[in-house]
């Protein structure tokens, strides 16, 4: 299946089965702003809780906060969100569209390296097994042509991205004759700075209301409470501090569904350390995180790094951890070696002292932090698209499944008579009473068998109990996987043990560490 029709199954699964809906649907929708169903909210809050565990329960030194969504307006100007925080944006004079200019220019790349990609599947074809496609990319004057294309674009875009040169990057997009999809010219603007950030105004206007911020990030709310739970934890470096909430930026190219939202949820981690040391933990956490990722099952393979040409203005070191959804390998998570940038600038806006005293040596000083920045939104869709699958069964029929981590499915088990008599359903209702407490379960006696374990395929429950009429004599039921469809019989007594070991996150959490070698 092409992958872009891949796509937009899921994202019309998303929808039919209640994971997913477009936000204010009735009203024609709010653009990059999304609703989670009935099961899609289950699979985030499990989602969240894994990340939390693998933070705070893994590291004894990692403890959580939830703060505010409004911050005082100054927390924006000292993090440098209202200078810096801005997109370069480019309008096409005939269609009147509008785009940013850097993401025009990275699909242009982007198009070089399918072409590139194009080329090699062609001769690997042509040639068949002897076919080397190392020294082919190496020779072909084809690929070669595309390869220098790219370098030389490559290469004027991240000068013009490190010297802000706003000119610079409309060159590149005329010299590179790229187009406006909708019109097809070449008729563009200026490229202009536009701040992500949404304001609001916080009291009446008659009291002289402020300007204030809805957060682009979770994080400043802990940089601000650093020493407040570095006082009362009794905290040493080195430490951290997780959050876990909303944020907001005023994306101008909202697209690919929940890739890019205006309103979405981060899972940030600040981890404070001694200057010098931030290398060594930056290493740590990459290492760290992207065993958090291969945890999940989804193939290792799937995932790799892609560290920054253009550091943040707070960074001395970046890495992206991508996932390959079928839009291409994508940003999902964030590592920052972020200096002592942001709470030295709160130390000189506030105009409050917010050094570490280190026992050891009896020294005070800003410390250094390495940050984790993950969008719960992004991991959700990269959980989707690992996850979906058709495949045929043994009769002949096609099935969707989702292969969700069995730990972070939304439903666990599904208690399923066979028939709607002789009691069977009865004990169905039994066995759902007994598990509720323990397990998210959902009771289901509509259509044949058949036709409920595609449902619950659909919607990634790994495993379906099913009440038949041996149950009725021996109180045992079969347990169906979903995954193999194999099913094998468990007395009544033993289901919830079992249950409770294939569905533990703790299980996941030891991939983790032991993926980590800790
Ligand atoms: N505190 C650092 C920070 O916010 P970022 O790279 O801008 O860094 C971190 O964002 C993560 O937040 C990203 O890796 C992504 O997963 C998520 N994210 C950022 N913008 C997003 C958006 N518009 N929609 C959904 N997720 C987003």
């Amino acid at each position: 299946m092409a992958q872009e029709d891949l796509f937009k199954k899921i994202v019309s699964h998303c929808k039919e089965y209640g994971f997913v809906f477009p936000s204010s649907e009735i009203y024609d929708g709010l653009g990059a702003v999304y609703d989670y169903g009935q099961y899609g909210v289950e699979l985030k809050n499990n989602i969240k809780a894994f990340w939390w565990k693998s933070m705070t329960l893994l590291h004894e030194n990692v403890v959580g906060i939830d703060s505010a969504i409004f911050m005082h307006p100054k927390i924006w100007q000292a993090s440098g969100h209202v200078d810096a925080f801005n997109d370069p944006l480019i309008d096409n004079k005939d269609s009147k569209k509008r785009y940013r200019a850097d993401i025009l220019i990275e699909d242009y790349l982007a198009k070089l390296d399918e072409k590139i990609d194009k080329e090699v599947a062609k001769a690997a074809k042509r040639f068949g097994e002897s076919f080397d496609a190392a020294l082919y990319r190496e020779t072909n004057p084809r690929v070669q042509g595309y390869l220098a294309e790219k370098n030389e674009t490559l290469e004027r875009f991240s000068k013009a991205l490190n010297d802000n040169d706003l000119e610079a990057i409309r060159t590149i997009i005329i010299d590179k004759k790229i187009v406006c999809p909708i019109s097809g010219t070449c008729n563009w603007t200026e490229v202009r700075q536009f701040n992500l950030m949404f304001a609001t105004e916080m009291g009446s206007t008659a009291d002289g209301a402020s300007k204030i911020y809805l957060r682009p990030e979770t994080a400043q709310g802990i940089f601000v409470n650093y020493l407040n739970v570095q006082k009362t934890g009794r905290m040493k470096l080195p430490f951290g501090i997780a959050q876990i909430g909303k944020a907001f930026r005023n994306e101008i190219v909202a697209r690919q569904f929940i890739f890019r939202m205006r309103e979405f949820e981060q899972m940030e981690m600040q981890f404070f350390v001694a200057p010098g040391e931030e290398m060594k933990w930056f290493e740590y956490w990459k290492k760290t995180r992207m065993a958090f990722h291969k945890s999940l099952g989804l193939g290792d393979n799937k995932y790799r790094y892609h560290d920054h040409e253009k550091l943040a203005h707070y960074a001395n070191a970046a890495t992206d951890i991508e996932y390959e959804m079928p839009f291409g390998f994508k940003e999902v998570e964030g590592i920052h070696s972020r200096t002592n940038y942001d709470l030295s600038r709160h130390e000189e806006f506030s105009g409050k002292k917010l050094r570490y005293f280190d026992p050891q040596t009896g020294e005070s000083y800003i410390p250094y932090v390495v940050e984790t920045s993950i969008g719960v939104d992004r991991l959700f869709l990269s959980l989707m698209c690992g996850a979906y699958c058709e495949e045929p069964t043994e009769n002949g029929e096609m099935r969707t499944v989702l292969r969700l981590p069995a730990a972070l499915a939304p439903i666990k088990l599904a208690v399923l008579p066979l028939v709607r008599k002789d009691g069977l359903d009865e004990k169905a209702r039994e066995v759902v009473r007994e598990l509720r407490f323990d397990f998210t379960c959902q009771y289901d006696e509509k259509d044949s068998i058949g036709k409920r374990y595609r449902r619950q395929d659909a919607i990634g429950t790994p495993y379906c109990i099913t009440i038949d009429n041996q149950t009725m004599e021996d109180n045992t039921v079969t347990i169906r996987e979903r995954d193999t469809m194999e099913q094998h019989r468990v007395a009544i007594t033993d289901l919830r043990k079992e249950i409770a070991q294939k569905v533990d996150m703790g299980t996941l959490l030891r991939k983790i560490a032991c993926d980590n070698h800790e």
